[in-house]
């Protein structure tokens, strides 16, 4: 795993949109996997802020979303649907765009028919993940099958409170979930994963340092042969080699900068 350390989470949006832009340029036609939360806000700004500048071309990309909450429609406001227009698709056009229906009447059928549509799109070239203070990648909680494909989750405590935030009280989070299961996540490619702030440092040194495990399920990327995490200082302040992960990183080959 490559480990970047950015100063803050500017920087680090930054780095990830560089990556994103380099990624389009080599492959057009990229199937992208996308991320929605608190975290890749920025990243989502810049990516738009560059479609308006002209320097990225998402027209022939085509978007998986990782997950959606159950219940809520995608007019929802909540809804990762609703996000992802407000942030992305309304300001960028891709080519096709997919996001797990949180109203499907058959949960079951619909995950595995996005399982299907991932894989007739060729597969996930690029994969946006954020990091859940307890471990989780997409909604794949604390103990999740780390072989897990597209399911419905319930959310930890821990989440739906990380998440309340977002609603107009914790009890109006949804408690279950449709998540890209981990073996889906871990088959994209390349994956690029975003943690930012103190409160991420323990689930950052978990991920990239701990032992691979269940009970973090972001821990199963130590195996992914193409996984780039950036973190901003805060987000690193736990791992016990950042002075080597800076180390490689200011000692790159210029070949392998975005
Ligand atoms: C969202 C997702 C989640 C979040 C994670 C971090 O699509 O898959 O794994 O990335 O919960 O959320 P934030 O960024 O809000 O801290």
């Amino acid at each position: 795993m490559e480990i970047i350390i950015k100063r803050d989470a500017e920087e680090a949006s930054l780095e990830a949109a560089a990556l994103f832009r380099r990624q389009l340029r080599e492959k057009p036609e990229s199937v992208i996997g996308l991320a929605t939360g608190s975290t890749p806000l920025r990243f989502y700004e810049l990516l738009v802020e560059m479609g308006r500048e002209r320097v990225l071309d998402t027209a022939h990309a085509v978007t998986f979303n990782l997950d959606e909450y159950v219940g809520l429609h995608p007019s929802h406001p909540q809804s990762y649907a609703a996000y992802m227009r407000a942030h992305l698709f309304n300001h960028l056009a891709v080519a096709r765009s997919h996001i797990p229906d949180g109203m499907a009447a058959d949960i079951p059928r619909h995950c595995a028919q996005y399982e299907e549509a991932i894989r007739d799109a060729g597969g996930i070239d690029w994969q946006l993940l954020g990091l859940g203070s307890d471990g989780h990648i997409g909604f794949n909680e604390p103990g999740s099958s780390l072989g897990s494909r597209t399911r419905l989750k319930t959310l930890t405590a821990r989440t739906v409170a990380d998440n309340a935030a977002h609603f107009a009280s914790p009890g109006e989070v949804p408690r279950h979930v449709i998540t890209m299961g981990v073996g889906t996540i871990l088959e994209a490619r390349r994956c690029v994963v975003l943690a930012f702030g103190a409160g991420k440092a323990h689930a950052v040194a978990a991920m990239a340092e701990g032992p691979i495990t269940a009970l973090v399920p972001a821990s199963v990327l130590q195996m992914h042969p193409a996984c780039t995490l950036i973190v901003d200082e805060a987000g690193a302040g736990a791992l016990q080699r950042r002075d080597y992960y800076r180390w490689v990183y200011e000692n790159k080959p210029a070949w392998q900068r975005p």
